[in-house]
């Protein structure tokens, strides 16, 4: 029997809604209005779409969004410029820096330079450090806080369970882990991160009670690596050429996701599953953001 099918879609759409009420509310209480600004540096088709989404649904969610498109040739000190300016704005409260960034511009100095009070992204190393230390006040990063919250949302409480992590990324893999091990909702789980350099990998991947995938490789997942049962999260996206559509590509995860939906008990889709909650947890760190600052000037 095929396994449950978990749509982020859906869940996020539910996510978005609380958050517009939200923003209602804190503009009614307060009279500010959360501000994202996305800073997009480069032409990259994947990046201009990502950056595009998440505007769109900030403003949906009655976020003011500000994008901010250089040119592949911006210097590092220019791009430094820009994020002074954000730090500094007061009608900013959240500032997202779409990685990657083009070569020659060294990613840790900029991640390091947005302030991390508006560090909605959980990127700063003093977010990576409060998460990783498990104090509360951090900015979870969008990607694994979207996962934590897909499980909990579609009843796959990760406590107590084997949470196997395949990718040990900065943005994914990482802090995965560290929300997984929290004691919060969403945590306790007992954690492994594999990666490329694990020895007999599907034989760490069928250790799983969740299986969450981050390798960056389409496909990569077969359905002898998954424990009959085991729930299963996709958070690759990758562009596979298909010469016979009309964008001559499509999405795949880096799950095979028709046969390991035959052994699994519940999966994510690609595209509609991670992807949208990446987004909804942009716009619940942004207006957490603005909720703070009002907190701090009211
Ligand atoms: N590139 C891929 N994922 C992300 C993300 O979550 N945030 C940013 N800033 N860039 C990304």
């Amino acid at each position: 029997m095929a396994g449950q099918l978990i749509s982020g879609k859906e869940i996020a759409q539910g996510i978005r809604e609380e958050v517009r009420e939200r923003v209602t509310d804190l503009r009614g209480s307060t009279g500010v209005v959360p501000g994202l600004a996305t800073v997009l540096v480069g032409e990259d088709p994947a990046s201009q779409t990502y950056v595009g989404m998440k505007n769109r649904a900030a403003e949906e969610a009655g976020i003011l969004s500000r994008q901010i498109t250089l040119p592949v040739e911006t210097s590092e000190d220019e791009l430094l410029g820009w994020i002074d300016g954000l730090n500094s704005d007061p009608e900013i409260h959240g500032i997202l820096v779409q990685l990657p960034l083009p070569d020659g511009i060294r990613e840790e100095r900029v991640l390091e330079a947005v302030d991390p009070r508006k560090d909605v992204d959980g990127f700063h190393p003093v977010n990576v450090g409060r998460l990783a230390a498990g104090v509360k006040e951090a900015f979870p990063p969008c990607t694994p806080k979207g996962v934590m919250e897909m499980l909990l949302r579609s009843g796959h409480d990760p406590a107590g369970k084997h949470a196997v992590i395949l990718g040990r990324s900065n943005i994914v893999g990482r802090p995965m882990a560290s929300l997984l091990l929290g004691r919060g909702p969403g945590g306790n789980a007992t954690v492994t991160v594999a990666h490329s350099r694990t020895q007999d990998l599907p034989a760490v991947a069928r250790l799983a009670d969740i299986l969450i995938v981050a390798i960056g490789r389409p496909e990569f997942v077969t359905r002898d690596m998954v424990r009959p049962g085991a729930v299963v999260i996709d958070v690759g996206v990758n562009r596979v050429e298909a010469p016979d559509t009309e964008k001559g590509y499509r999405l795949v995860g880096d799950v095979a996701f028709d046969e390991v939906r035959e052994v699994a008990g519940a999966i994510t889709p690609v595209p509609g599953g991670v992807g949208p909650m990446t987004i909804a947890t942009l716009l619940s760190n942004t207006l957490k953001s603005a909720e703070a600052w009002a907190e701090r000037d009211g």
